[in-house]
């Protein structure tokens, strides 16, 4: 695997045109495709559920990023998983025992994700660590597409570069706000491996130069 990964996100497609923007991020040579589900609850926004992944299954083969922005997403992870999510990640905010959580999902068989928000430091889910798939780091507060990137969430992503590179762990870091070609270079220098894109993406006219020019190609 290249990296770094390059994971368009559907909030900022057409709602009336799912299957059109799937082909579309299918066509840019981006690897992954990232899926932000909000309850209007944890994030003042809604978005969509299982039955929206499911659907939209048969029609990529992208890697599914799901990104629960919720409160209880002890309640949806069975339904994610079996709707064809690849990566489940929630919020460490948003639970008591994340530590049960992460090991719940990796029974479904699917990759395990936590995530933070701009005013939650590394120290919160460092226990986590030694258990995670994957960490991502948000760098705008969650529930819109379209904010600017917050500078100081990047230093998370050194540290957590750090903290792997110490306890020899296999998570990857991925980043998640505010992310387009000015601001992926920051992120990828800090030790980001994974790039979410959400407005740039759906704007760029050529979105396989996009991702090219994230890639650093
Ligand atoms: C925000 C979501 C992001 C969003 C990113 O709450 O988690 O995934 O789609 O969109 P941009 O890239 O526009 O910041
Ligand atoms: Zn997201």
């Amino acid at each position: 695997m290249k990296y770094p990964l390059i994971a368009p996100s559907l909030l900022s497609a057409d709602f009336s045109h799912f299957a059109a923007a799937v082909a579309a991020i299918e066509a840019s040579g981006a690897e992954w495709l990232h899926l932000d589900v909000m309850d209007g609850q944890f994030v003042p926004n809604l978005t969509f559920g299982p039955k929206l992944v499911a659907d939209l299954r048969s029609q990529s083969s992208a890697v599914f990023d799901v990104h629960l922005m919720t409160y209880t997403p002890e309640n949806l992870v069975a339904a994610f998983a079996q709707a064809g999510a690849d990566y489940i990640t929630f919020h460490g905010e948003a639970v008591v025992h994340a530590h049960r959580l992460l090991g719940h999902i990796r029974t479904l068989g699917k990759k395990a994700g936590i995530s933070i928000v701009p005013s939650t430091s590394v120290s919160g889910i460092e226990e986590l660590l030694p258990f995670v798939d994957m960490v991502l780091v948000m760098t705008v507060d969650p529930g819109f597409g379209g904010q600017e990137l917050i500078p100081s969430c990047l230093k998370k992503i050194k540290t957590l570069a750090y903290l792997r590179e110490q306890g020899q762990y296999g998570f990857l870091i991925s980043v998640d706000g505010g992310i387009h070609e000015s601001t992926a270079p920051l992120a990828l220098e800090a030790g980001a491996d994974v790039l979410v894109t959400g407005s740039a993406f759906f704007k760029a006219q050529d979105k396989a130069a996009l991702v090219r020019r994230l890639k650093g190609l």
